[in-house]
């Protein structure tokens, strides 16, 4: 299995990015108190990361979409769990693990603005701004990969490898 895998970002890496950004959402939201929503499971460690180092009066939320079709999913896309704050006239963080096609934070976004945010930012731990395919984009982005299937630090393949502490790059997805 090990050998299936490649290390692209290391967890040293992944901490030292994470730091970065943490201090710019601090400086850029100073005075303010946004509601920083963690999408479900991808982002989770990258959240807790984040969100410990934010120096300012933040509230957490969680939400969870998935693009799976099954009985319950009208549409293409299907909310598992909702946001439970209320948004209006708030600044809202989401918290991503990565930003692929776009369509699951476009479909979110509709979502929250039905709710009045104030504003809507999103912080992606990787953005692969290639395989875009609705105009969406990232306010902060922690890793650009611009392709190649990518697992660990909250990324799955089929629900597995979200634990690793580093980033890889899958080399056979047929072997994983
Ligand atoms: P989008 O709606 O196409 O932007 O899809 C985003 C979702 O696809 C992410 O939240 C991930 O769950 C999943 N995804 C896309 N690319 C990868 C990858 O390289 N590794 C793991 N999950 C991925
Ligand atoms: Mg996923």
């Amino acid at each position: 299995m090990k050998d299936n895998y490649k290390v692209i970002i290391t967890s040293q890496e992944i901490q030292k990015r994470v730091s970065q950004l943490a201090a710019q959402i601090t400086a850029d939201y100073a005075d303010k108190s946004p509601v920083v929503i963690c999408m479900l499971k991808g982002a989770v460690y990258f959240f807790t990361d984040l969100t410990r180092q934010i120096n300012l009066p933040i509230m957490i939320d969680f939400a969870r979409l998935s693009s799976y079709r099954n009985g319950t999913c009208s549409s293409e896309m299907c909310v598992i769990a909702d946001i439970t704050a209320t948004i209006t006239n708030k600044d809202v963080i989401i918290v991503e693990d990565i930003v692929d096609s776009g369509k699951t934070l476009a479909y979110f976004i509709e979502m929250l603005k039905a709710k009045n945010p104030r504003s809507i930012k999103i912080c992606a731990f990787i953005d692969k701004l290639e395989r875009r395919e609705v105009d969406i984009k990232a306010d902060y982005v922690g890793f650009d990969v611009p392709c190649g299937f990518v697992i660990g630090y909250g990324l799955d393949y089929a629900e597995k490898y979200r634990e690793l502490p580093f980033v890889a790059e899958v080399i056979d997805p047929s072997k994983l």
